[in-house]
Formats: C-alpha cells, sequence, structure tokens
C-alpha cells in the first residue's frame, strides 16, 4: 500500500516535472498570434525534402476506404472514395511553440511552403480532391516535428481484367501509389503498419465501412509493395491489392439452369418416334435458337475479349448436345432407310450387332408411300398391311428397331457425356480460378 502511493506520487512529481518547466519556456516565448509565424524558418527551402544527412526521408502511408464503386469489366476500372493520409517527419521545423499531444493544423498560406511528398497514384485515370466547402486536405504539425497530412478524394482507378475464368473469376484490383520525383535514397514511401514504422499501430488500411459492389464481394485486402530501378534512382510504388471474387448466383439462376433444362429438352427427342419428322426437327431447332439467344446475352454483359471465357466454354458445350441431337435424329432418319440382313441387328449395349446394313431397294419412290404405312402400323396393335408383301414387312420390321435402337443408345451416351463434361467443368473452373490481375 504504502509503496504503490509511493510509486503513484513520485510518478505525479516526475509528470509534473517534465511538464511544469516545458510549459512554462511555451507560455514566456509563445503565444497564439505567432504561434504559425516561427513554424517555417528563415532560409527553408520548400523544395528540399527533409532528409536528414544520408537518411532519406521516411512518408508512411494509410488509405481509409470509405467506398469502392462502379468495378465494371466493360472499361475496367473502379471507382474509389477514400482518405488519404501521408506523415513524415521535418525536422527543419520550428516547433518548440506547439504543445505535446497537441498538434496544431497549419492554415493553408503556411502549409504551402512546406515541402510535402509529391504523392501520385499510378494507374488513376482520373481523380478529384473535394472542394467543398472548403478543400477536403490539411497538414497538422505534431511538437516532434511529425506532420500528418489528410486529403479527401475520389479516384477513378484503373482494374485490367482477365475474363478467362468468367463468371467464377476472382480480380485483384490494386491502387498504386508512389512519388512522382523523388527516388528511394531521397523520399520513400511505407506502408503505416511496416514493421520498423514508428506508427505501426496504425492500421494501412481502413475499411470505414463494409464494400457493397452488385457484382462482387471484397474478400481480401492486402498491402504490398514494388521498387523499380531505373539510372536515375530506385522509385519504390506502395500497392494495395483489394481481392474481389465475383457472386456466382445470379449467373447459375439465369444463364446455367436455362441452359441445363433446353438441353434436357432437346433430349426428349429420343423418346420420340422416328416418324415424328416435325416434333423432332422443331424440338431441336427451338432449343438451339434458344441457346443461341444465351450466348448472345453472356456476351453482351463483358467486353468482346479474344478468347474464350467460362460461361462460353460451357454454352459451346451445350450448343454441341444440342446440335448432336439433331444429327442423331438426321442419322437414325437415314438409317431407317435401310434395313438388315437378319433383322436381329441391335445395338450395344442391349444386343451384339452382327448384321450388315444393306441399302432398302423396296421403298424407294413408287413404293415410298406404301411402305411408309407399313411402317407405321408394324408399330402399332392391329397390324394391317397396306400393300407390301411379307417380306417387305419383315424388312421393315428390322429396319424400326435398328433405328429405335440409336435413340435407345442416345438416351445413355448423351446424358453420360453432359455428366463427364459437368464433372470436369465444375472442378476445374471452381478450384482453379486464379486471380486475373495485379
Ligand atoms: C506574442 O509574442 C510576441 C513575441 O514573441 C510579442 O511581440 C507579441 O506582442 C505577443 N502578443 C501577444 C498578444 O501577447
Ligand atoms: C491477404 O489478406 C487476407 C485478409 O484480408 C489474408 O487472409 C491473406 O492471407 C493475405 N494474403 C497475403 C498474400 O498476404
Ligand atoms: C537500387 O537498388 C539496388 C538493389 O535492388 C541497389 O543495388 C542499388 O544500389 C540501388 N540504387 C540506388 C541509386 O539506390
Amino acid at each position: 500500500m504504502l509503496f504503490q502511493l509511493l510509486t503513484e506520487s513520485s510518478f505525479f512529481l516526475s509528470v509534473l516535472c517534465v511538464q511544469v518547466p516545458q510549459d512554462a519556456q511555451v507560455l514566456t516565448q509563445c503565444n497564439s498570434s505567432n504561434i504559425f509565424d516561427g513554424i517555417i524558418p528563415q532560409g527553408y527551402k520548400k523544395a528540399v525534402a527533409p532528409s536528414t544527412g544520408d537518411k532519406e526521408v521516411d512518408i508512411y502511408i494509410t488509405l481509409q476506404i470509405a467506398d469502392i464503386y462502379g468495378l465494371d469489366e466493360e472499361s475496367m476500372d473502379f471507382y474509389v472514395h477514400m482518405y488519404f493520409d501521408d506523415m513524415w517527419r521535418d525536422e527543419r521545423l520550428a516547433t518548440k511553440c506547439i504543445q505535446r499531444a497537441r498538434p496544431i493544423i497549419l492554415p493553408e498560406e503556411v502549409a504551402e511552403n512546406l515541402w510535402v511528398p509529391d504523392i501520385y497514384f499510378e494507374n488513376s485515370k482520373w481523380g478529384e480532391m473535394f472542394k467543398i466547402s472548403v478543400p477536403n486536405t490539411n497538414v497538422k504539425v505534431m511538437q516532434d516535428g511529425m506532420i500528418y497530412r489528410y486529403s479527401r478524394y475520389v479516384l477513378q482507378i484503373s482494374c485490367p481484367m482477365d475474363l478467362r475464368f468468367y463468371p467464377m473469376d476472382i480480380q485483384i484490383c490494386s491502387i498504386r501509389v508512389a512519388l512522382f520525383a523523388h527516388p528511394d535514397d531521397v523520399a520513400r514511401l511505407h506502408w503505416t503498419n511496416d514493421l520498423d514504422s514508428p506508427v505501426k499501430d496504425i492500421d494501412a488500411i481502413v475499411l470505414l465501412s463494409p464494400v457493397k459492389l452488385p457484382q462482387f464481394k471484397l474478400s481480401a485486402v492486402n498491402t504490398t509493395e514494388h521498387t523499380e530501378n531505373w539510372n536515375t534512382g530506385n522509385y519504390t510504388s506502395m500497392i494495395a491489392k483489394f481481392t474481389f471474387a465475383r457472386h456466382l448466383t445470379s449467373y447459375i439462376v439465369n444463364t446455367y439452369i436455362p441452359s441445363v433444362l433446353v438441353v434436357l429438352m432437346s433430349w426428349l427427342s429420343f423418346w420420340l418416334d422416328v416418324g415424328a419428322v416435325p416434333a423432332r426437327v422443331t424440338l431441336g431447332v427451338t432449343s438451339l435458337l434458344t441457346l443461341a439467344t444465351q450466348v448472345v446475352q453472356s456476351r453482351s454483359s463483358i467486353p468482346p475479349v479474344a478468347y474464350i471465357n467460362a460461361l462460353d466454354v460451357w454454352l459451346f458445350f451445350c450448343i454441341n448436345m444440342v446440335f448432336s441431337t439433331l444429327v442423331e435424329y438426321a442419322i437414325s432418319y437415314y438409317i431407317s432407310f435401310y434395313k438388315t440382313f437378319d433383322g436381329k441387328c441391335l445395338c450395344f449395349p442391349f444386343q451384339r450387332c452382327t448384321g450388315n446394313f444393306i441399302k432398302k431397294t423396296i421403298a424407294d419412290q413408287s413404293n415410298a408411300v406404301s411402305s411408309k404405312v407399313s411402317w407405321v402400323s408394324s408399330e402399332g396393335p392391329t397390324e394391317r398391311l397396306a400393300s407390301s408383301s411379307e417380306k417387305q414387312q419383315k424388312i421393315l420390321g428390322s429396319t424400326v428397331s435398328s433405328t429405335k435402337c440409336i435413340d435407345k443408345i442416345s438416351r445413355l451416351i448423351f446424358p453420360f457425356f453432359f455428366l463427364i463434361f459437368n464433372i470436369m467443368y465444375w472442378p476445374y473452373y471452381l478450384t482453379f480460378s486464379t486471380p486475373g490481375s495485379d
């Protein structure tokens, strides 16, 4: 108890001992009317960076992101509304009139005589500092010569995107900050949370509110830096990387499921009779047209890139499936004019195919009508032969069975291929979707 009291009082005393002489000094020399005048001393050179000896001036930067919006594939850019903070030390300033922990805000006419980092945003296409009702920037000076500058900007940042995995793509967009003229040995940028930063408890990137984009989810924010070596010196730029993952739900609902349904619909053709020409052709052609419309629609929301994306691959395969259905029908229709020798040729996996096809000669031209009638009637419950011989009926019967057999196989083969395609497509695009750019 006594010990605690002693230590507490000695702490209090020590605070007083440090505080009192300093405050007294401040009070005797400084007053509110001369506080700004002395800060920038005589002979201060605005153009000279405040590097001390061989040591470059370290500039620590922080991005406070208020909003990210307008991320767009068409123009490949996005907008960011942010507060940009940079801080550095200028030991040439006369800061003795500034009280500890009470930084002063420099008026514009004083601040404009100060050396400030020539910050620029390397990959911005456009940008503006807010000016309503006053320029949204201020410069604060601390007693130890630390200078803090805050500014509010809106920037249009370029973000080249690789759309190979669209719509399962992950895009990395970055904001690159650098000094326009100063090489690293004069002035060097750092993130505030760098390991050797004096202000490392300040986050380098702060999201002031959750970023909500209609198409993307902001999945990660990382900071990094990149140095380029030139013969005039090395130049380091700070890179803030934003990783955006696209929301897939709307694509599943609007494109993937409808296209699957169209493909499934086209398979109905295999359950229809070979003779149902209008029905089967219409089914195929309608499916093909529906998918073609979807291809056009899917292409309308992304720029006309030279490569094919994941959605293209999908729709191309669906179109292929439907097209194959039409081809299958053409083949099975054509084969219905052929017959087998033994009449027992059916196909794998139902029966082994042993016979050879030969051209059916009886059914051409003159007998076409009669053969058609008999062919239909062989299907029906009441077998009524129009005007064909016993032999002809036999031939037709076998033709019908081999034709049906192609349909039967297709009922299995087509879904099988579609399944295989799905098994390859989804894992590939979902697991290997790599960030498109940086
Ligand atoms: C403030 O201090 C300066 C000297 O540093 C003196 O000339 C001036 O009169 C003072 N002003 C007031 C209001 O005390
Ligand atoms: C990027 O940041 C995220 C968190 O926002 C973190 O999980 C991830 O490990 C970081 N990646 C790298 C390469 O630093
Ligand atoms: C630039 O960096 C390289 C190493 O990356 C170093 O060898 C070189 O001395 C640097 N140049 C200057 C001018 O600092």
